[in-house]
Parts: structure tokens; C-alpha cells; sequence
């Protein structure tokens, strides 16, 4: 039986993706290696249309944290302070790296699932000076999509860059690249691109990045370095050859299935079939629609359910869905809809779900 991943990533992989993954032995050193990666760089600003003179597309091998924390070591320059703006783990996470490199930061922190503290992020930039403010665009925690517009119009009334933790949203959610004071999104091949765990990438803004000035805090995930040896055709380390291949392949299904607005459509249309046979069962989601990514949402525990019992019934069935975290582990799951899933597959997830809570 094939087992389809309701996680949010990595993700079912498409026959395409998979067979990517036996491509040739290819020396990182080599001009099929360089052509591939500056393919992979062209493919990944074309997702949101970004001009070459301006951004960046940096590849890292690594998971999407290594990306995360790869843009804050290199963005903020050595005398710059970040406000982050948590709601989650993901948010919580970048004040942890943060801390680890010894960066300034603010933290203005509202509750899980609640929308971000837009007036205490405000009299936080008003009170003390600031160069960066990080947030998470999707909180993956709970689902929420926090609302970037709203903290962008902060950030330009206050002269601040924003470095946006796209890990669950870039290829799906809308990212304003062009009108938003971003410097930097971190992201990753295997959530909404449909690619393999191994390759994540930093989008930066040329002129953001030259803004840091010299600042090196890491050896390996310095975006400074990697940029201009990326842009010379080379690479300062060895690069996950086989998980390019395989990203290669996932951007190439991506633009034929029509680029990141239908990729945005396809996942809400796969969540409102989810979200309603759910309702139908009497299972509340966490959040209201609109609050809500594309990518995933979050839904409350049926009464007398544990997650153990409702996960293995829908393992049983050939799905794997996700647990909530930390103090959401007891009364949450979530389902996300990033993947090759059929339209049968998910009629037959659904008549899971009825058999299990009906
Ligand atoms: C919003 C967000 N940021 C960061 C990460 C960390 O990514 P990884 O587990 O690939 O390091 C995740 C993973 O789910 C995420 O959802």
C-alpha cells in the first residue's frame, strides 16, 4: 500500500522527483554540476518572478533550519538588533539561534495560534532602535498564516528589513518580494516545491545583504561567501548533488502545473475537502479559514480521541498525519496538503476519516 504524508514535509514524492534521484554520479567541481545549480538558482527566483540584479538565490545543503539560521547569522550586521515576532515554534526557534550567535534581539511573543501583537511590535520599533524584525510567514505550529502585509507596513514606517521565514509557505503562499521591505527568505526544497529533505536556499536582496557589511558569525552557513561563490558558478562546500536532481525536476512540475498561484489553489482546494469532511464529523479546526495557510491546518482532538489512536487508524490506511506540539501535543493534529496526492487519494482519505470518527 502506498502511504501518502499528511506531514508537513517531507512530502509524497511524484514519480518524476523519484526517478530524479538516480541521476548520473557528478563531481560538485564539474560544468554539469554548475549548469544544474545556476538552473536551480534561475528556477527558484522565477517562482516569484524576482529580477537577478536584485536577489539572490542561495543553495545551502541542509534542512530549512540550516537556511533560517544561516540568514540571521549573515543578515544582521555585527552592531544590528532583531525584533522577533513569535507565535509558535518556528519563531521561537530563530530567537534560540539568535541567541546562540549572540545577536541582539527584542522579543514581542503572543500566544500559539493567536495573530501577532502588531501594537506591542509597534511600541517595540518606536522605543528602541532596530535593524531587522524576524517572523515566520506560515507558524507551521498551529497553521497560521501571519499577516505580512500588516508587519511589513511596521517595518517601512520604521526602517526596518524583515527576514521572513518562508520554510512553509515559499512556492504557495503569496510573498509581496517587490512591495515588502524584505532582505532575506529562508526556505526549503521539500514542503511546497515537492522536492527531497537536503537542499534548503536563502532568497536575499543583493543590497541587503552587502548592508551587513562584513559580518561572518559562521563558517559554513555564511551567505555572503556562498552567494558570491554561486554567483562565480562554483560552491564553497560539497552540495547534496542527488537532491538538486530531484529539485530540479520538482520546479520543472511546478511551472507546468501552472506556477505558486495554482500550487496556492491546489492545496486550498485538497484542505477544504479535508476541513469539511472533518466538520462534518464534528471535528473543529484550530483557526477560521482565513487565517489559515494553504499549506496546513490544525484541528482539535474529537473528545475521548487520542492522537495515537486517531494516527495509527490513518497509518492502518495507508496516511500519516501530524501531531501538535509541545502543549498542543495532547489536544491537536494536523493535516497538511503538500505533496503528489491524486484526487483518489484523497477521496479515499476521507472515506478514513469517516470510518475512524463516524
Ligand atoms: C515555518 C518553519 N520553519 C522552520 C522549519 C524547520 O525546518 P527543518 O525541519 O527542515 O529544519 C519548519 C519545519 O517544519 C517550519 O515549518
Amino acid at each position: 500500500m502506498k502511504t501518502i504524508l499528511l506531514n508537513p514535509g517531507p512530502v509524497t514524492l511524484s514519480a518524476g522527483v523519484r526517478a530524479a534521484l538516480t541521476g548520473p554520479d557528478l563531481c560538485h567541481r564539474e560544468a554539469e554540476f554548475v549548469a544544474l545549480q545556476d538552473n536551480l538558482r534561475r528556477k527558484l527566483l522565477a517562482v516569484y518572478d524576482l529580477p537577478a540584479a536584485e536577489w539572490g538565490a542561495v543553495l545551502l545543503t541542509g534542512s530549512g533550519t540550516a537556511a533560517v539560521e544561516a540568514m540571521l547569522v549573515s543578515l544582521v550586521p555585527r552592531e544590528g538588533r532583531v525584533l522577533i515576532a513569535e507565535n509558535g515554534v518556528y519563531g521561537e526557534r530563530m530567537q534560540r539561534i539568535a541567541e546562540t550567535y549572540g545577536i541582539a534581539t527584542t522579543r514581542v511573543t503572543a500566544p500559539w495560534g493567536a495573530s501577532l501583537d502588531l501594537a506591542a511590535l509597534d511600541a517595540a520599533l518606536a522605543s528602541t532602535p532596530h535593524t531587522h524584525l524576524a517572523v515566520v510567514h506560515h507558524e507551521t505550529t498551529t497553521g497560521r498564516l501571519n499577516a505580512l502585509a500588516a508587519v511589513g507596513a511596521l517595518c517601512a514606517r520604521h526602517g526596518v528589513r524583515m527576514l521572513l521565514d518562508g520554510v512553509s509557505s515559499f512556492g504557495a503562499e503569496d510573498i509581496a518580494f517587490g512591495t515588502l521591505p524584505i532582505a532575506a527568505c529562508a526556505a526549503t526544497a521539500n514542503k511546497c516545491l515537492h522536492g527531497v529533505p537536503g537542499t534548503a536556499f536563502v532568497v536575499v536582496n543583493r543590497a541587503a545583504l552587502a548592508a551587513a557589511g562584513g559580518v561572518t558569525r559562521s563558517v559554513y552557513l555564511d551567505l555572503k561567501d556562498y552567494l558570491a561563490r554561486q554567483d562565480g558558478h562554483g560552491t564553497p562546500f560539497t552540495q547534496s548533488v542527488q537532491t538538486f536532481y530531484a529539485l530540479d525536476a520538482a520546479l520543472d512540475e511546478f511551472f507546468a502545473a501552472g506556477g505558486q498561484a495554482a500550487r496556492g489553489d491546489l492545496f486550498r482546494a485538497r484542505m477544504a475537502t479535508v476541513r469539511a469532511t472533518l466538520l462534518e464529523l464534528g471535528v473543529r479546526p484550530l483557526l477560521a479559514p482565513e487565517e489559515t495557510s494553504c499549506v496546513l491546518h490544525g484541528f482539535e482532538l474529537p473528545e475521548g480521541r487520542s492522537y495515537a489512536e486517531l494516527h495509527d487508524a490513518l497509518k492502518a490506511r495507508g496516511f500519516i498525519i501530524y501531531a501538535g506540539q509541545g502543549a498542543l501535543s495532547e489536544r491537536v493534529f494536523r493535516v497538511s496538503a503538500m505533496g503528489d496526492i491524486s484526487a483518489d487519494d484523497l477521496a479515499r482519505l476521507c472515506r478514513a476519516l469517516r470510518e475512524i470518527l463516524g
